[in-house]
């Protein structure tokens, strides 16, 4: 396999970007709150399948596990599995060691499509798969944490005869450089993916990501569940924004392609459209009103009451702004959610059956909804 996530680890202060699961625990805590609450509005299923999209180092989900054991006495009835969907070998290894140290196996044929099971100190089934399809159907709740602004796009730009593709190509005068170029005719993208009443000059089109929701949406809305996305991004309004980071700093989208980041902000119009009308979607809200709207300021008073070392609480206290600030990942990050109808109130009547009794109302969805922490 070729591609630069497939080749290297390149999250944390030594790679090319850093997420805010390394900057902070509490941030996968306050996801594993909220993956509690919506397994409880859900009516509190045996099974519970944590599904995350694109897991990194494995930081979230051992923080969001370690949530669960926390709160042992409302999750202790469920059967708890994860399943990790990793396109990257040397990732799954480093996720592999952090949730499971050395509990864990590669399959013995390339074709299995769980290409490693392993299991938690705490017992919990961890399999790991190349495609979410591959993720066995049940009630699941999908986190996907800065997994969609990694997907590729297509680039599409208006002109005079029409919405054309911007494509890649190698530059004339140099064939070690690439240049983009616009496609002189349409493109079976551009005469698809562009909607007709586009108003923007330039769109990015992540029609894998859209194929991905698609599957989200109707994994929920057959078994129930959510999903939790949460990555920077915009509502329909960006414009060029595929850009590239390498050891932290911007770097040009053409050159040493595979060895720098190429991430594009998240269209969540986009996503929103995919997931077609089976399911809720809320959202996108900011990270910063996320995280509040869940209780991160309590839990730092918390944090910070019980630690007296000096330069922790800086930590904390730098980790807490780094999070939240408006000018820093505060506004950049969005979350948003895909919910089964029943979630929001709009009960699926069965077909043929009169309702007898009036649903109760559904609890409010944490972290969209100001709860009063
Ligand atoms: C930007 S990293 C985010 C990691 C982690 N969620 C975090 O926030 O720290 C993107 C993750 O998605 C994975 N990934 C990228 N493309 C993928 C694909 N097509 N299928 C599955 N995983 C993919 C990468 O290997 C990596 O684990």
């Amino acid at each position: 396999m070729q591609g630069y996530y497939v080749r290297k680890n390149m999250l944390g202060a030594d790679g090319d970007f850093i997420t805010s699961p390394e900057i902070s625990q509490v941030f996968g805590e306050l996801l594993g709150v909220w993956i509690v609450s919506e397994w409880m509005g859900a009516g509190r299923p045996e099974q519970l399948q944590l599904v995350e999209l694109g897991p990194g180092r494995g930081s979230l989900a051992a923080d969001i596990l370690r949530v669960f054991s926390q709160l042992q006495s409302v999750v202790g009835g469920a059967s708890v599995s994860v399943h990790l969907v990793e396109v990257s070998p040397a990732l799954s290894r480093l996720q592999a060691e952090t949730l499971t140290g050395k509990r864990n196996m590669e399959a013995s044929s390339e074709d299995d499509p769980v290409y490693r099971h392993g299991e938690t100190a705490a017992r919990v089934s961890v399999s790991w798969y190349r495609l979410l399809e591959d993720v066995p159907a049940a009630f699941s709740i999908f986190v996907a944490h800065e997994f969609f602004d990694a997907l590729p796009i297509h680039k599409f730009q208006r002109t005079e005869k029409g919405w054309r593709e911007v494509l890649v190509d190698i530059e004339p005068a140099d064939p070690d450089r690439l240049r983009f170029v616009v496609a002189p005719t349409p493109t079976l993208a551009s005469s698809t993916l562009v909607q007709a009443d586009e108003r923007r000059d330039h769109v990015e089109v992540c029609a894998e990501g859209g194929v991905i929701v698609q599957q989200l949406a109707r994994r929920i809305e057959e078994e129930g569940g959510a999903a939790l996305i949460a990555d920077y991004g915009h509502d329909g309004t960006g414009t060029d924004t595929l850009r590239g980071f390498k050891g932290h700093q911007l770097h040009d989208v053409l050159s040493t392609p595979g060895s720098a980041d190429l991430t594009a902000d998240v269209d969540f119009s986009f996503l929103r459209r995919m997931a077609g009308g089976g399911v809720a979607c809320l959202g996108p809200v900011t990270q910063s009103m996320f995280l509040k709207n869940m209780g991160i300021d309590v839990r730092m008073q918390v944090l910070l009451r019980n630690c007296s070392d000096p330069s922790t609480r800086k930590q904390l206290i730098s980790s807490y702004d780094m999070l939240t600030n408006p000018s820093k990942m505060g506004e950049r990050f969005h979350f948003f959610s895909l919910l089964h109808p029943s979630r929001l109130g709009v009960p699926k009547k069965p077909q043929g059956l009169k309702l007898e009794k009036k649903s109760p109302a559904p609890l409010p969805v944490a972290g969209f909804t100001e709860l009063g922490f």
